[in-house]
């Protein structure tokens, strides 16, 4: 695109607002809420070809629109992730996702001082026990203290990306490779963020986002994961769903003993 701005003009348009360039904008973001303010004829217009279609649930109906799976591909190709799962809720997503790990009684699972209830409620709901971590300047899990606290019973890290923030994930990664554990990034708050082009999401074997009503995108209720992982996602499948994979036809195929599980009916409509 031609650039119409002088050199000076460019130089002070680069420049942070609180150094006298230009500002993004002079209101102040909203308080809450934040992607319900961009909810508006997209998204009435998407909706309505859902209910005139009368085919609300995602695999099947009278005239299936195939929007979840629109989502996911579009999630995948803007944020370059090669699974992408949409659910009912990043709660839902959580769950599963510790679940597909096969984190159970026994284990423990680290996870920073500063996060969402729905973190600690996953852990506790597979039987698992939370331990927590430190975190540092960057609000999210310090990797020296998560290292200290390894032990013999841990299985997971779940590393949460608070208000946008991505801590040292990449650090967090290494040290999870390391002792040989998962690692979960909850990325509920964190849609669209990025480190040195890296996307949220991508640092954990499985990462999750909410779209709940005070998400930076938003449907009220919902969430997605994301991995790079075929098996994994394969079991994530299963688990958000009635504990079987589905063919192409978006009906239930039990033939693969490998993925049959106690499902958890948190199907994205
Ligand atoms: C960090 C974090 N994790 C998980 C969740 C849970 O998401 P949901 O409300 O969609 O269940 C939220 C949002 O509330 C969150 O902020």
């Amino acid at each position: 695109m031609e650039n119409h701005l002088s050199g000076t003009s460019r130089h002070l348009a680069n420049r942070l607002a609180i150094e006298g360039g230009t500002p993004v904008r002079d209101t102040p973001l909203p308080w809450e809420l934040p992607g319900a303010h961009y909810i508006d004829d997209d998204e009435k217009h998407l909706v309505d070809q859902v209910i005139d279609a009368r085919s609300p649930f995602r695999f099947y109906g009278l005239d299936a629109k195939g929007m979840v799976d629109r989502l996911e591909a579009e999630w995948c190709s803007t944020f370059g992730h090669k699974h992408a799962l949409g659910v009912n809720s990043g709660s839902s997503a959580l769950h599963i996702a510790l679940a597909a790990f096969g984190v159970g009684p026994g284990d423990e699972v680290m996870v920073p001082g500063y996060m969402w209830v729905s973190c600690m409620s996953a852990i506790v709901r597979t039987g698992a026990i939370p331990r927590l971590v430190d975190i540092d300047a960057t609000f999210c899990m310090d990797p020296a203290d998560l290292e200290r606290k390894i032990g013999p019973h841990t299985r997971a890290v779940l590393t949460v990306n608070m208000s946008g923030a991505m801590g040292h994930n990449d650090r967090i990664a290494e040290v999870c490779e390391k002792h040989d554990l998962w690692l979960l990034e909850d990325c509920a708050q964190a849609i669209g963020a990025s480190v040195k082009g890296r996307p949220s999401g991508s640092f954990g074997d499985i990462g999750i986002y909410s779209f709940q009503l005070n998400k930076n995108m938003t449907s009220g209720e919902g969430g997605l994961l994301v991995t790079e992982n075929e098996d994994l996602f394969k079991r994530c499948s299963a688990l958000h769903d009635l504990g079987y994979a589905r063919n192409e036809h978006g009906r239930l195929d039990p033939s693969d003993e490998r993925y049959q599980f106690w499902g958890t009916g948190s199907r994205m409509s």
